[in-house]
């Protein structure tokens, strides 16, 4: 019986977790496994009414469920940075989620801006450092206001943490068995500190995997390639900025945001999985957003769960889906409504 906490969150989230539910509630009886969720309502509303953020009593009780599962934060109507910080990156920092997971896949059927790009082109997986870097909240102003002022903003970016990361990168290469190369994104030539220790760690963990191959390309360059030839990366480690960044360009590539899907991993204990769009305010209540990359990060939080053969119903079925119904991946321009692909998605896996 796995836990499931599930905090739907702000604007159109929690229209996205509904029809992520739907499917997981389908794909139980189809693939035998049982599981119980606890809803949260943490997010913009909640903030508003009660002052309340995240307290530290549901990090206590998420700590003792299998899987958290996450619709967007973010509200037009409170300050950018509270709820991003008080909710998505505390739980990541706390339940030292350290790897964020996107994969980067052009699924059949589904448009992509690159021209003569196929599905067997675009296919790769970013593992983004998901508790340091410049996310670590770290800086200070001097003589803020004045026209002297400055700004500094630190990235942190410790051995253990660059570590971690990277050994799980290397596993992780090993099992998806596809080119077997892994590809550190970084910045060497001038960010000296950072990209020193991550380099250095890089081809030192590199020793204890000898069936991967390795490549470095600088973050702009990774831009360029991945929009020239995308088909050159398998897996691609790197911090947490970068990887912020990289992905969102991973998503358009992949047919956008729609289709998007992250999880945040900590593999020895509670991950949390999420679509890494936002919350879209303006499309809020519309039924018109696309369900399904909340849909596939339900499908990651399958396989992380070990439930292999729910996981593969789900992409199966949405593969169909995007072959066979939906006329682009756009919000407003699928041809169904966000409970209309939820409902298709459940269809195929019967
Ligand atoms: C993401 C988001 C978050 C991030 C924001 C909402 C804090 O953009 O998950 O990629 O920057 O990590
Ligand atoms: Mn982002």
């Amino acid at each position: 019986m796995y836990k499931i906490a599930v905090l739907p969150g702000d604007g159109t989230g929690p229209e996205v977790i509904t029809e992520g539910l739907k499917v997981l509630k389908a794909v139980s009886k189809a693939a035998g496994f049982k599981y119980e969720t606890k809803l949260y309502d943490f997010g913009g509303d909640r903030y508003i009414k009660t002052g309340e953020v995240l307290p530290d009593s549901a990090i206590e009780e998420f700590k003792k469920m299998d899987a958290i599962y996450l619709g967007a934060v973010g509200h037009p109507d409170v300050k950018p940075g509270i709820l991003e910080q008080g909710i998505l990156l505390k739980i990541r920092f706390s339940l030292l989620q350290y790897v964020n997971l996107r994969p980067v896949k052009l699924y059949p059927g589904v448009w992509t801006p690159l021209k003569d790009k196929t599905p067997q082109d675009i296919d790769f997986v970013v593992v983004r450092e998901n508790t340091e870097g410049l996310y670590v909240g770290k800086g200070s102003f001097q003589d803020k206001f004045s026209p002297r002022e400055i700004a500094i903003q630190e990235s942190v970016n410790t051995r253990k943490g660059v570590e971690r990361c990277i050994r799980y990168a290397f596993e992780y290469t090993q099992k998806r068995n596809k080119d077997k190369k892994l590809t550190l994104c970084g910045k060497t030539n001038v960010l000296t500190f950072a990209w020193d220790l991550w380099k250095r760690t890089f081809y030192e963990v590199a020793k204890d995997y000898p069936d991967i191959s390795t490549d470095y390309a600088h973050v702009d360059a990774t831009c360029m390639w991945m929009i020239k030839n995308p088909e050159w990366f398998d897996v691609i480690v790197t911090d947490n900025m970068f990887g912020d960044i990289i992905t969102d360009l991973g998503a358009m590539i992949q047919g956008g945001m729609g289709i998007a899907a992250g999880g945040n991993i900590n593999p020895q204990g509670v991950s949390m999985f999420e679509p890494i769009g936002g919350s879209a305010p303006k499309y809020t209540g519309k039924s018109v957003i696309n369900p399904l990359a909340a849909i596939c990060a339900a499908q990651m939080m399958l396989e992380q769960l070990g439930e292999k053969k729910a996981a593969d119903l789900v992409e199966k079925a949405v593969v169909k889906v995007t072959t066979e119904n939906l006329k682009s991946l756009s919000a407003g321009k699928m041809g169904y409504s966000t409970s209309e692909v939820g409902d298709l998605v459940v269809k195929y896996l019967a």
